[in-house]
């Protein structure tokens, strides 16, 4: 835990820029003396901050580093409740089962559940979702919207954009989307969103979006099953990114997006996830657990559900499957 002097230090720090802040500076914003600076700034560093140092000059932040413990992710987050309340952990089963016990020991809205590594994650119909060490982005928020069960759905929509549009704003990468959670580069799988719930039959209780982003890894940390399907967004950009940066862009923009959505309904999401999907208008092949139907994709209803139109010009209502 960043103690409020050292969480002082990096905000200066990170508000400097590039410009190097003195000693005395620094000292001033944080309240304490010069000689606790120093001390201070090394404990920094030890936490994975590199922050150059110059004589008569100060110091300056040169990277955050790739954390994502509660403090850094804190440091900079520009939201007023999604990831206000964070569980770290090194290592769990799955991010999702924790979520779901916090839910039920009525954790608040935005508490997001956070992992370096996850040993069992999971991923849609029943796939484990491959979540190695300190490369990637394994997490779940909670969610309490006062909504009926049947709206769940929307909710992994919302998510794609969010997503979409953060991985563009950080990395500068295009990201597709196909039905209904799967982000692409380059037609290679890239993040998956998992929305799980707890409801009776009249309201939600709490929404549980788990989001899996393939960020750091290089194409050897994908096993062979994986890696002609997979792809991370350090690979497609040729260089490493900040995991601590694009969270805190994500639970930006799921928070805008989730306050549009709740005002105005999901007409302003729909369109904008139609706008970054590459399902729609094509001719494609569902399969669902127990079917297989092949027509051409007209659109998503607006519950998000697939309309898939077959040879017949018979239109199925696709819930849930794989897309082909
Ligand atoms: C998919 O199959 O595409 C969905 C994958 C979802 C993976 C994420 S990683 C964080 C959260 N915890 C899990 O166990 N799964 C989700």
């Amino acid at each position: 835990m960043v103690s409020e002097i050292r969480r002082s230090i990096l905000t200066a720090l990170s508000s400097g820029g590039d410009q190097f802040l003195s000693g005395q500076e620094l000292a001033e914003k944080a309240g304490c003396s010069r000689t606790a600076i120093w001390k201070h700034i090394e404990d920094l560093r030890q936490a994975g901050f590199v922050i150059e140092s110059k004589r008569k000059k100060g110091y300056r932040l040169v990277s955050k580093g790739d954390s994502i413990k509660e403090s850094d992710l804190l440091l900079g987050l520009k939201t007023e409740t999604l990831g206000r309340t964070v569980h770290y952990f090194e290592s769990v089963e799955s991010t999702q089962k924790i979520a779901h016990q916090l839910a039920q020991e009525k954790a608040p809205e935005g508490t997001l559940v956070i992992a370096e590594e996850q040993v069992t994650g999971r991923g849609r119909m029943a796939r484990q979702w491959h979540s190695p060490k300190g490369t990637g982005i394994w997490m779940s928020l909670l969610l309490r919207p006062l909504l009926p069960p049947q709206k769940a759905p929307q909710f992994t929509l919302i998510a794609a954009v969010a997503i979409v549009e953060a991985i563009k704003e950080v990395c500068e990468l295009k990201v597709d989307i196909k039905w209904p959670n799967d982000l692409l580069i380059e037609g290679r799988k890239v993040t998956g969103i998992l929305t799980e719930l707890q409801a009776d039959s009249e309201q939600i209780h709490s929404l549980i979006i788990g989001m899996g982003i393939n960020v750091n890894q290089s194409r050897e940390d994908f096993p062979s099953e994986l890696s002609s399907i997979a792809t991370s967004l350090a690979i497609e950009g040729n260089r490493q990114f900040s995991r601590s940066s694009l969270i805190q862009a994500i639970m930006k923009n799921l928070e805008t997006y989730y306050a549009i959505y709740m005002e105005e309904g999901f007409v302003p999401i729909k369109a904008k996830w139609e706008s970054y999907a590459v399902t729609i208008g094509r001719t494609i092949t569902a399969r669902t657990l127990n079917d297989e139907i092949t027509g051409y994709a007209s659109g998503i209803t607006e519950e998000g559900v697939l309309l898939l139109v077959d040879q017949s010009g018979k239109t199925h209502k696709i819930y849930s499957a794989d897309i082909e």
